[in-house]
């Protein structure tokens, strides 16, 4: 499908997302032919660019920097992209700015009378806690309706994650077994090796609960644990992450931080901010009360990789197992660096009467799939232009989400663990040895 006569408008285009990520993946989108020369892009700003100017910023193709122009504030911006765009059918805004931002642009662009066919993305952080959230939602709202709204959470479009509904609902062998009967824990495991890097005066405000969890982990689980949808349709899978997300409660919540993160720039000398987190969970429902489930999250760390852990039920102690020497099934997901499902299974070793070992049953995408898996942003763009949201998180999504956090926000001791080491942690809780499974699918 190639789309056409859409104007693709993005505020605070001077920024650093807007190089990084945004004309990257237009420009992508624009050599698969998903969009065509009637399309226009306008980056819009306080800053005053000629259009010239504006297309040197970024590294693209000739014939897509033709598409390109810059009009200097809002004032003024529906004439101009009325002057650059024919046929006009949509506009899409793209709002690339902090989200102190978001309330005075909304009231501009409907102040400019851009509301209807206008569509508004917003990236995380969608707000700073509960109150924020709320406010940011209604701030919007007041503008726009919730189907004009496109909030990018980018995990919701690694295939990986894509993927986890795909594997629950459409394998009647795994379908019955997806419950706490067979199930004994979940746990998430989301490691990065990187340090706070060039961030540090955002993230010395957020936190890895904020930053991680409210958004990208809690919206794992949930694909993970809710009740099939009646449909595939976007609001059929928000009403079920809704109903799995209000039925959570958070158990524990562990802080730590890693040693030097104060000496890094633009943190604050004595920072109380997490760069590590662990968080034990319940999901209060017919399908998985009492299974206890983990998230740890954290930076620099001695890998990098996410990874979802499924530990079934042990078996009795007889026949195989009269030692309990036999290891419980286990389903990982891989969702990063590389991707693929594992199955650990027993198997009787070859020759040895008698003998169990542990193996694996793999699906490595690299393996299975020929195309390389397309980039996030990419997917994200192309979705927004065809107003699907299904890969889009909706307001009442995010301030759930929010709720659920809310009480284990900067709250507690912050324990220290050093850079590159193996995750910390003060559960009581076998986890699920992931390293191990780290040069599988790679
Ligand atoms: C972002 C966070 O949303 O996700 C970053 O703000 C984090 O702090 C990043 O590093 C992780 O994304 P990915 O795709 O690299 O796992």
């Amino acid at each position: 499908m190639c789309l056409s006569n859409c104007a693709i408008v993005i505020m605070g285009a001077s920024g650093d997302l807007t190089r990084r990520k945004l004309m990257p993946a237009l420009n992508q989108l624009y050599r698969k032919g998903k969009i065509d020369d009637s399309n226009v892009v306008i980056g819009c700003g306080r800053t005053n660019f000629a259009d010239q100017s504006f297309r040197e910023r970024f590294d693209v193709d000739e014939s897509f920097a033709k598409l390109l122009f810059y009009h200097q504030h809002i004032q003024g911006l529906k004439h101009f992209i009325q002057s650059r765009c024919n046929k006009l059918s949509r506009i899409i805004v793209f709002l690339s700015q902090p989200p102190s931002a978001y309330g005075p642009t909304t009231r501009e662009l409907v102040e400019e009378g851009l509301s209807k066919e206008t569509s508004i993305v917003i990236e995380k952080p969608f707000g700073y806690d509960l109150q924020s959230a709320r406010e940011i939602n209604r701030v919007i709202g007041s503008g726009f309706s919730e189907k004009q709204i496109f909030r990018i959470d980018h995990y919701l479009a690694k295939e990986a994650v894509q993927n986890l509904m795909v594997f629950r609902f459409a394998n009647s062998v795994f379908f019955p077994v997806w419950n706490s009967h067979y199930i004994e824990s979940i746990q998430i495991n989301a490691l990065e090796s990187e340090g706070v890097v060039e961030r540090g005066a955002y993230f010395d405000r957020s936190g890895t609960i904020r930053d991680m969890v409210q958004n990208h982990l809690l919206q794992l689980l949930s694909l993970l644990t809710m009740e099939a949808p009646v449909t595939l349709d976007a609001d059929d899978i928000r009403r079920q992450k809704i109903n799995l997300l209000r039925s959570i409660t958070v158990t524990g919540c562990n802080r730590f931080q890693y040693r030097g993160y104060r000496e890094e720039n633009a943190v604050a000398r004595d920072s109380m901010t997490e760069t590590f987190t662990e968080l034990s969970l319940q999901i209060n429902n017919f399908r998985w009360a009492g299974i206890p489930i983990f998230i740890r999250t954290g930076k620099a760390l001695h890998r990098r990789g996410t990874e979802i852990g499924l530990r079934f039920r042990q078996l009795p102690g007889i026949l195989y197992n009269e030692t309990g020497a036999v290891k419980p099934n286990q389903i990982i997901f891989k969702i990063q660096p590389s991707e693929g499902i594992i199955i650990d299974l027993s198997a009787k070793t070859p020759g040895a009467k008698g003998l169990i070992s542990g193996t694996h049953m793999n699906f490595c995408y690299r393996d299975s799939f020929a195309d390389a898996v397309p980039e996030a942003y990419q997917l994200l763009l192309y979705d927004v232009l065809k107003g699907d949201h299904t890969l889009f998180v909706s307001a009442e999504e995010t301030e759930c989400a929010w709720s659920l956090i809310q009480d284990h926000l900067d709250k507690g001791e912050l324990g220290m663990y050093d850079k590159g080491s193996k995750p910390p942690g003060k559960f009581d809780v076998d986890w699920i040895d992931f390293d191990a499974y780290a040069g599988i699918c790679g």
